[in-house]
């Protein structure tokens, strides 16, 4: 793992659009592994701004988002599908069929996951997966627990994640429970990782991702065993790394 502690929020933005952009130039027909979040909702704002400045296209590149909420259709604006379309897609030059998120209104949810494992595998894997992590240490959603899910599943949320979530909703209530997830297995199968973190409230994940054992019961922590990660994080997330 490389990690890169960065000032604050915008430092950090902006040094992760740096290092999508150079994947986009060096490899223009990339595949790149998408979250949503507040947390890469900066650098969004900051690849619209290098594509609006003629630096980079996304005509070549696929997209293949991490994760979606169960039982939200895609054009419900809780949803991740709205999400991408709202902060990167519908501001950019990517082609409508390289873009692939899960279908959260799927009827037959492991066909839809084994459709979705089979997209990854069809366009030839993920080059550059960029990802949040949670309080609790999710990554995708991922969520603590006794072992590691491989492939694209159904999970259902754990309580901080709803927590957690139930910001961006009327209340508490309206946060799904569930959602479709890419596995551990899709994750760690992808070229490159980068993973963010800005906040205090990171801090503690950050720490046992790094710095504690490999462990379901901390889903990051599995990224220690990649060859390639960058962890790009905040002062504020990296405060428990310096004591
Ligand atoms: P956040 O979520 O970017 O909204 O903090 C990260 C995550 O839960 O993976």
């Amino acid at each position: 793992m490389r990690i890169e502690i960065v000032k604050d929020y915008e430092a950090m933005s902006k040094r992760a659009a740096y290092i999508i952009a150079s994947q986009i130039v060096i490899k223009p027909d990339c595949v790149l592994g998408l979250p949503t979040g507040s947390t890469p909702m900066g650098v969004y704002g900051e690849l619209v701004k290098m594509y609006q400045e003629g630096i980079i296209s996304f005509s070549q590149v696929t997209a293949i988002n991490l994760d979606e909420y169960y039982g939200l259709d895609k054009d419900n604006e809780q949803s991740y599908n709205f999400f991408m379309r709202e902060h990167l897609f519908k501001h950019v030059d990517i082609k409508e069929e390289n873009i692939h998120v899960p279908d959260g209104k799927a009827v037959d949810v492991e066909a839809e996951c084994r459709r979705y494992d089979n997209i990854i595998k069809k366009v030839g894997g993920i080059d550059l997966q960029l990802l949040g992590i949670g309080v609790n240490g999710h990554i995708g959603f991922n969520e603590p627990g006794e072992y590691f899910e491989p492939l694209t599943h159904l999970v259902e949320l754990a309580e901080e994640t709803i927590k957690a979530n139930s910001r961006f909703f009327p209340s508490i209530e309206d946060v799904p429970t569930r959602a479709i997830s890419i596995g551990i297995k899709g994750i760690l199968g992808a070229k490159k990782i980068l993973l963010m973190a800005n906040g205090e409230k990171k801090a503690e994940a950050i720490y046992q991702m790094i710095k504690g054992k490999v462990t379901p019961q901390l889903p990051a922590s599995v990224l220690q065993l990649h060859p390639d990660v960058i962890v790009l994080i905040d002062e504020r997330a990296a405060a428990l790394l310096r004591e």
